[in-house]
C-alpha cells in the first residue's frame, strides 16, 4: 500500500532521516513512536507528500509520488492521504460539517455528494447534533473526531495522524482511539499514527520505532491482526496483512459490530471506500 525505500532528509546539516525503509500494508493500524526530534512528523509528511525527501522512494498504491508533477500531486494527495494534525486546524468561519465536506468541494464533488458523505460520517461519530455547530462550540474531543471526519471525506487509502490526541484528555483519548479502530474494522481504514502515547502504541498491529533518523525498531502486536475473510473490507481490500498466524488472533469487539450505513456505497468506484486502484501492487 505505502512502500517507502531508502528515505533520507536533511535540513541545512542537520541530517534527520537516514535511509528509512517502510512497508504499511492495507487495513494496519501502524504508530510511529520515538523521542523529541527523532524525525517522526519529517516521515510522516513525507509519506503524505506534504514534503519531498533528498534521497529514496515514496510509493503509495502503485503510484511512484516522487515521479509527479506538483499539480498531479496536489490531486493524488488530496484524494488519497487523509490527514490529522495535533490540533485540529478546523476553519473556524465554517460549521463542523462545512469543516468536513470542504475537501470534497475541493476535490471537485458536487455539493450534494459532499454533504451525503459528510452527514454519514457525522452520524457514524455521533456527532450529528454538532453538525452546524463552528469550532469554537466544539469540545476538544468533537474537534478531532471531526478532524477524523474531514480525513475520511474523500475515501483516503490512507490517514496519516500526527499526535492526534496529544491536546485531549485521557477520556477523549480513549474515545479518539477508539474510532481509529472502529474505523479500521469496520472501513478497513489504514492508519498511520505519530503518538507519544504509550497506551495508543501499545494498540497498533505495529510500532515503528524511531531515533536519530532511523528505524531502530519494530514490535507487533498480532493479537489485533484481522483473520483474513473476516469482514467484508477484509476481502474487499485484499489485506495481505490479515493474520499471517491465525491462531494467535483474538477475537476483535469490532468485528461483530453492524456495519455502518457508510459501508454499501450507492455510488461506485472510484469514490470508494474499499477501492483498489488498478495499480495496486502492495
Ligand atoms: N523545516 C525545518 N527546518 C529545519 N529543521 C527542521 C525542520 N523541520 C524539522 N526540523 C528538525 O528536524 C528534526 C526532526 O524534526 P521532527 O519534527 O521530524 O521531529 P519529531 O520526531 O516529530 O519530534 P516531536 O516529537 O518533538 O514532534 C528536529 O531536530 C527539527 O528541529
Ligand atoms: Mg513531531
Amino acid at each position: 500500500m505505502i512502500k517507502l525505500r531508502n528515505i533520507r532528509k536533511r535540513f541545512g546539516k542537520l541530517e534527520v532521516l537516514k535511509g528509512i525503509d517502510l512497508d504499511i500494508e492495507a487495513g494496519e493500524v501502524v504508530s510511529i513512536v520515538g523521542p523529541s526530534g527523532a524525525g517522526k512528523t519529517t516521515l510522516l509528511q513525507i509519506m503524505g507528500t506534504l514534503d519531498k525527501a533528498d534521497e529514496g522512494s515514496v510509493v503509495i498504491n502503485g503510484t511512484d509520488v516522487t515521479q509527479l508533477s506538483q499539480k498531479a500531486l496536489a490531486r493524488f494527495r488530496g484524494e488519497q492521504v487523509g490527514f490529522v494534525f495535533q490540533f485540529h486546524q478546523l476553519l473556524s468561519e465554517f460549521t463542523a460539517l462545512e469543516n468536513v465536506m470542504m475537501p470534497a468541494l475541493i476535490a471537485g464533488r458536487s455539493h450534494r455528494e459532499a454533504r451525503e458523505r459528510a452527514e454519514e460520517l457525522l452520524r457514524f461519530m455521533g456527532l450529528s447534533e454538532r453538525a452546524s455547530h463552528k469550532p469554537a462550540e466544539l469540545s476538544g474531543g468533537e474537534k478531532q473526531r471531526i478532524a477524523v471526519a474531514r480525513a475520511l471525506i474523500n475515501k483516503p487509502s490512507v490517514v496519516l495522524a500526527d499526535e492526534p490526541s496529544g491536546s485531549l484528555d485521557s477520556a477523549n483519548k480513549a474515545e479518539l482511539h477508539r474510532l481509529f479502530f472502529d474505523l479500521r474494522d469496520q472501513l478497513g481504514q489504514t492508519f498511520v499514527i505519530v503518538t507519544h502515547d504509550e497506551g495508543l502504541a501499545a494498540q497498533t498491529d505495529r510500532t515503528i520505532h524511531l531515533r536519530d533518523g532511523q528505524v531502530v525498531n519494530t514490535t507487533e502486536l498480532k493479537a489485533n491482526k484481522k483473520a483474513e475473510g473476516s469482514g467484508p473490507e477484509g476481502a474487499a481490500l485484499g489485506n495481505k496483512e490479515a493474520c499471517k498466524e491465525p491462531e494467535d488472533a483474538i477475537p476483535n469487539p469490532g468485528e461483530d459490530t453492524i456495519l455502518p450505513d457508510i459501508i454499501p456505497e450507492p455510488d461506485p468506484a472510484p469514490f470508494s471506500p474499499t477501492q483498489i486502484p488498478k495499480n495496486h501492487t502492495a
